[in-house]
């Protein structure tokens, strides 16, 4: 038997059960039905990319899932258990918008969810820069938002995401506004990053090619009510390449979402 020390010690990834989820937005003048009857599984360690018309209810998901908002209907649970309010500890996000502070460093971005929650210093320092190496930033943990690119600004909200070791990681349209060189690179990083840390991934896109090439599955919904239409398995091999995305399996699975998505247009 291998002695304990030489056995990398793995935490294990969640899982997510959405059942039967409604979301209702009681407004002054109306009420807005803005998910209907939602349910998935998202197995641990799992790639999972949504899409979906815009306004289809996307975001409304992932903050139920985040716990930042409570569903009207159905039950959402996270690595077993019902999420009621943002837990760090099970679930990390990364929005479309970096939204760092721009007075901090980029290391002390990464480190403020863990300063909120009382970690020492030099215990968050250390936990910082791991983040920080691991999403390719590494040099860059003194310089401020201003000094930093696009990319890299997204780099720190992801090393951010990653730095509670959350085993589930919500990712909301992270490379929206990135020129398309620097999100493919994004998206290759972020897989290398999925590989080295076995989170489990629910990731939105409006991309059809940027959701085919991460994914291992691909949910895509109606317009509002966002309802699910199709549930793909997308069984290409991995590592994924630049060479996969003018084949033919990558293109017909491009094709069903688009079928989708143009039939709701
Ligand atoms: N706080 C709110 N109050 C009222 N309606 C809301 C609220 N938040 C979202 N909505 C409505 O719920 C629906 C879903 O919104 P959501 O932001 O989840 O869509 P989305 O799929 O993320 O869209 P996009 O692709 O444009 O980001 C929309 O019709 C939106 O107007
Ligand atoms: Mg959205």
């Amino acid at each position: 038997m291998q002695p304990l020390a030489n056995i990398t010690p793995l935490k294990p990834a969640g899982g997510v059960e959405v059942r039967n989820v409604g979301q209702i937005f009681r407004t002054a003048t109306q009420d807005v039905v803005a998910l209907e009857d939602v349910s998935f599984d998202v197995k641990p360690g799992r790639f999972v990319v949504l899409v979906g018309p815009s306004g289809c209810g996307k975001s409304t998901l992932l903050m139920m899932l985040a716990g930042l908002r409570q569903q009207t209907s159905g039950t959402i649970t996270v690595s077993g258990a019902p999420i009621r309010e943002p837990d760090p500890n099970r679930v990390g996000v990364v929005f479309q918008e970096p939204s760092l502070f721009p007075w901090l460093t980029a290391e002390e971005n990464v480190e403020f969810p863990l300063a909120l929650r009382g970690v020492p210093k030099s215990d968050r320092r250390t936990r910082a820069q791991e983040a920080i190496e691991l999403v390719g930033l590494g040099g860059f943990g003194k310089r401020h938002p201003h000094e930093l690119s696009g990319g890299m600004k997204q780099r720190v909200s992801i090393a951010r995401g990653l730095v509670q070791d959350p085993p589930v990681l919500l990712m909301d349209e992270p490379f929206a506004a990135l020129d398309e060189q620097t999100r493919m690179t994004m998206g290759d990083e972020l897989l290398r990053i999925w590989g080295a840390t076995g989170k489990t991934v629910v990731f939105v896109t409006h991309s059809l090619t940027e959701a085919v090439y991460l994914a291992d599955e691909v949910i895509v919904m109606s317009p509002r009510p966002g309802r699910i239409v199709d549930h793909l398995q997308v069984s290409l091999p991995r590592p994924r390449t630049y060479e996969m995305l003018s084949g033919d399996a990558f293109g017909s699975l491009r094709d069903r979402i688009w079928q989708h998505i143009r039939r709701s247009a």
